[in-house]
């Protein structure tokens, strides 16, 4: 997928910007406060329908603005067309897909891109959330009813748990349908997740190995949120007394989790910051190349902040490889980053909220 056209109105300090992009590598460069990673915060609200950074949906409008929009022309793999927005009013969001209103469900479907910036070291230190969402992203772009199964699997979930709080006034009657829907939805939710991982895995090993050498194999193991010898609708029905007291279902997918571990740093422990970087991005790529083995085209990747977060060795190697695939590469920096120097790339000069092309 690849942006053709970039709209961006009321975010952050974006006010109204347009950029037309092409192929390859864009660098956008400018001073701290400039209006980078909003750009890049835009492209992604997009594909996810958030934002990368932490924090209130609300500090993603400007400032004494009641709305924001994102609006996009996207080449999509068979090379059509598409046109792509997104807008809040007030507390509204409204996705639009060729101009007719659409789930936003089906706005991110259209839309794919991965990013890699300052916070990306969550996806290997940080909460199980973060990488349930990573996972999850990368179903949902390979297996078309994965979104359905999901919506059926949290329905049940708030069902339940809103059971929970009622305490002992729930019988076994108001609990089997929930547990046995969310046992049905959540093992296609496992099988989803497990088969997914089953792929990316290889991709993975390979890419760590070019980027992670020194530490050595790479082995995943992933834990689906209930014990591997059970169902979950037994499980939930035999420790519902637990999950009373804690007022919360305390088994099943949502509460899933991955992790890697190398030959070299059997623990997350064993990594340095740079290297818990490294193995994200490691992961954001396989997850970019899956996506393009299975959909023909790679989606957009986005670096936040390169130079900042990678050492020469490391950006020269990412730069390499993304330019040895048919990528659109949206970069940020203080600075043009040295190794593209000597690769062919697009600038564009972001100051106060205004972006002008530079070359
Ligand atoms: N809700 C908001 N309304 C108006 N301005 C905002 C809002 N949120 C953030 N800003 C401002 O918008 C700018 C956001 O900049 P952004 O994070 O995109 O900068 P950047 O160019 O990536 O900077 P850095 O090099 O420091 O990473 C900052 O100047 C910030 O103060
Ligand atoms: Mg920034």
């Amino acid at each position: 997928m690849k942006f053709e056209r970039l709209r961006i109105q009321g975010l952050r300090c974006l006010t109204d910007v347009t950029v037309t992009l092409g192929e390859g590598i864009h660098v956008f460069v400018g001073s701290n406060g400039a209006g980078k990673t909003s750009v890049l915060e835009a492209a992604y609200l997009l594909s996810h329908g958030r934002s990368f950074r932490s924090g209130a949906r609300e500090a993603l409008m400007q400032r004494g603005q009641a709305g924001l929009s994102v609006f996009a022309e996207v080449q999509d793999e068979s090379g059509g067309y598409r046109r792509l927005g997104l807008g809040r009013s007030g507390t509204r969001w409204d996705a639009r897909l060729d101009g007719i209103d659409v789930p936003l469900g089906q706005l991110v479907q259209a839309c794919a891109v991965v990013c890699f910036e300052p916070g990306s070291h969550a996806l290997i230190a940080g909460a199980a959330e973060e990488r349930r969402r990573f996972l999850d992203w990368g179903v949902f772009h390979v297996e078309h009813t994965f979104l359905a199964v999901w919506r059926r699997y949290q329905r049940a979930l708030k069902q339940r748990n809103a059971l929970l709080r009622m305490g002992e006034a729930g019988t076994n009657e108001l609990y089997e349908p929930w547990e046995r829907e969310l046992g049905d939805a959540g093992a296609i939710i496992d099988n989803y997740r497990r088969s997914y991982l089953d792929r990316l895995l290889p991709v993975l090993a390979e890419g760590a190995s070019y980027l992670l050498p020194e530490l050595g194999p790479l082995s995943l193991r992933y834990r689906r949120g209930w014990a591997d010898d059970a169902s979950l609708s037994g499980v939930l029905a035999e420790q519902r007394g637990r999950d009373l007291a804690r007022t919360h279902t305390t088994a099943g997918p949502h509460r899933a989790d991955w992790s890697l571990s190398f030959e070299q740093a059997p623990l997350r422990e064993h990594l340095s910051r740079g290297q818990e970087k490294l193995a994200a991005l490691a992961c954001l790529l396989a997850q970019a190349q899956l996506y393009a083995n299975c959909r023909g085209d790679w989606p957009v990747v986005c670096l936040d902040d390169l130079a900042s977060e990678l050492d020469l060795a490391h950006q020269s190697a990412l730069v390499d490889r993304l330019a040895s695939v048919d990528a659109q590469v949206l970069i940020t920096g203080t600075e043009c980053p040295l190794p593209l120097q000597s690769r062919p790339h697009r600038v564009f000069h972001v100051e106060q909220g205004k972006i002008r092309p530079l070359l």
